[in-house]
This record gives C-alpha cells, sequence and structure tokens, in this order.
C-alpha cells in the first residue's frame, strides 16, 4: 500500500492516460474510506482553483474537499473578475499563485493541452479540471469509481458511451480510465459526433490498448444488453458551426419508458449538468445514479487532493 501512496504524492493529474490500474484502485479505496468517514485528514496546505470556464460541480467539489481535508483554497470561479480580462497571461496568473505560496493548482481551462505545458513550467502539482474538449480526468475518476461501488468490480461490464463524442471530455477521459479493464464499450451517436471525429486520436488509443468496442448510432439497439448507460450532453458551445449542432440537438432524450426491459442492476450516468437527454422521469428510478455520482466527486477530489499533497503512509 505505501508504494501507491509514493506514486501518487505530488503528480501532476493531466490526462487519465497517466495512470495505472493499481493507482485507481488506490484511488477508490482512499475515496470510500472518506464517504464511509473511516478516514480524517489535516493537511494544512493551500490549493488553488482557477477556473478560466463555468463550472458548478467540478470548483465546488474540489473546494469543498480541500475544506474537508484541512486545506487552505483561494483563486476564483471566473475569470471574468481577475485581471484575465485586462490582457493577462495564464502563465503570469499562476506565477502570482505561487508567489502567496499555493501547494497546488486545480485548473479549468479553454486551450487543450495547457495543463501540460504549465506542469513544465511550474513545481507544484496542476490538476486538470477540464480542458476544453480534450480531457476532464478527475470527472472519469469519480465516474469509475461510481461504477466499481455500484458493481464491486468493472471487468466485464457493457458500458454505453452516449451523446456528443466528438465535443465531450468526459467521454474520451473516461474511456481512458476503462481501457484498464475488460469491459465492452458501445459509442453511441450520430454520425457527426462519433469519435472518429475527434481532435485527439483517442479512437487509435483505443485500438492500440486493444479495448472492445463498437460504434452504433441507435441507443435502443444495445440498451437491454447494457449494465451502465453513460449519458452527455450535446456540446452547443463547442460547435465551430451552430448549423451542425441544429443538425444534432435533441437526438436522443432518455426517459422512464426506455428502462422498461433493462437489466436489474442497469444504472444511468451522467457527468451533468443535463439539458434534456434524460428526462426526469428517470430520476426517481432505481436507475438514476448522476445525483450520486456528483456526490462522489467529492470523496474522489478528497482522496486526491490527500493523496497528491501529502496523505500519510498507511502501513
Ligand atoms: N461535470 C462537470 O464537470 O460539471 P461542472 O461543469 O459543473 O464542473
Amino acid at each position: 500500500m505505501w508504494v501507491c501512496i509514493k506514486e501518487w504524492k505530488n503528480r501532476d493529474v493531466i490526462s487519465a492516460k497517466d495512470f495505472s490500474k493499481k493507482e485507481f484502485l488506490f484511488l477508490f479505496d482512499v475515496a470510500k474510506k472518506f464517504k464511509q468517514n473511516k478516514l480524517k485528514a489535516n493537511v494544512g496546505k493551500t490549493v488553488t482553483l482557477l477556473f478560466f470556464e463555468p463550472s458548478t460541480r467540478t470548483y465546488n467539489s474540489f473546494r469543498m474537499a480541500a475544506h474537508k481535508i484541512g486545506c487552505f483554497t483561494d483563486g476564483f470561479a471566473s475569470a471574468q473578475t481577475t485581471s484575465v480580462v485586462k490582457g493577462e497571461s495564464t502563465f503570469d496568473t499562476l506565477k502570482m499563485f505561487t508567489g502567496y505560496g499555493t501547494d497546488c493548482f486545480v485548473i479549468r481551462h479553454p486551450k487543450a493541452g495547457i495543463h501540460r505545458y504549465l506542469a513544465e513550467r511550474f513545481d507544484v502539482p496542476i490538476i486538470n479540471a477540464g480542458d476544453d474538449s480534450h480531457e476532464h480526468p478527475t470527472q472519469a475518476m469519480l465516474d469509475v469509481f461510481t461504477i466499481w461501488e455500484n458493481f464491486g468490480k468493472i471487468d466485464g461490464l457493457k458500458i454505453g458511451i452516449m451523446g456528443d463524442l466528438r465535443y465531450g471530455r468526459t467521454p474520451s477521459s473516461l474511456s481512458y480510465v476503462l481501457s484498464n479493464w475488460k469491459v465492452k464499450l458501445y459509442f453511441i451517436a450520430p454520425e457527426l459526433l462519433q469519435i472518429e471525429k475527434r481532435l485527439d486520436n483517442m479512437e487509435f488509443f483505443l485500438q492500440k490498448k486493444g479495448v472492445d468496442y463498437e460504434k452504433i448510432s441507435n441507443y435502443k439497439d444495445v440498451l437491454n444488453e447494457l449494465d451502465v448507460l453513460y449519458v452527455t450532453r450535446i456540446q452547443k458551445e463547442r460547435f465551430p458551426d451552430l448549423t451542425e449542432y441544429e443538425k444534432v440537438k435533441g437526438s436522443y432524450v432518455i426517459t422512464s419508458k426506455d428502462l422498461k426491459g433493462v437489466k436489474k442492476h442497469f444504472i444511468v450516468m451522467h457527468p451533468l449538468p443535463r439539458v434534456n437527454e434524460i428526462d426526469t422521469s428517470v430520476d426517481n428510478t432505481p436507475h438514476a445514479k448522476y445525483f450520486e455520482q456528483a456526490k462522489n466527486g467529492l470523496y474522489v477530489r478528497m482522496a486526491l487532493l490527500y493523496l497528491i499533497l501529502g496523505g500519510s503512509d498507511e502501513k
């Protein structure tokens, strides 16, 4: 166990591809301990949250997670109230906070790949809280934690990932984490939003890793075989051409009627926010796990900050 503690300490979290199955499982164990109130921590470090794009869950769960493990937070939830609007660079913004004594940056940014650039220039850990359409690794950690917690395993599950697979950053990071297990993935989207349209070679990675997957357009073709359906919002704000968005908007809406023939333990997930992809009629079914999933963000991010900033050795 102590080996994993060392492996997490001072790590940057840039891509979900950078971590092993062993490291994820270790993180999940620590998150579970926090969730069950079996672990308390008083880390006493400073976490700087820099959100250059809007957020409800990621910003607030990181902030609350930091406070719950005895850390301080500074930074901003919106760059609109900062000197970024006067033209200050991201590099200079981080440089300022290092002067104030930060121990870790949690950054959401509209530029894909910027976290790697920043990690090469700053000594404190950099955590990617979402970069454009590229990745959202900590979301994927809490997503797979939720699956692991619900099923007690990940191997052997059939998982549908549906929606905006082209511009969404959660489908890529989720697929990368799941590629560590023997799962069957179904990528469900209209042709315009399928994985081969992404700019980041995600499909090439999955093929190289030997992941078993299929691409389909109609969720009804596989719904009753699935263990998990992970629904995502169509990312209107990331379409370069809104006429393309008009072609695919409202392509799918899951309602409670769709769930009549699903497996008993089937679960519906969503990183949230939802717009209309999951009808509220699903909320009161035992299959709806998206609010529990969002809540798990708190525990997974507590575990993440705890391990990166100085979780003690638990022999
Ligand atoms: N899931 C997620 O990243 O939500 P926010 O955009 O509200 O942080």
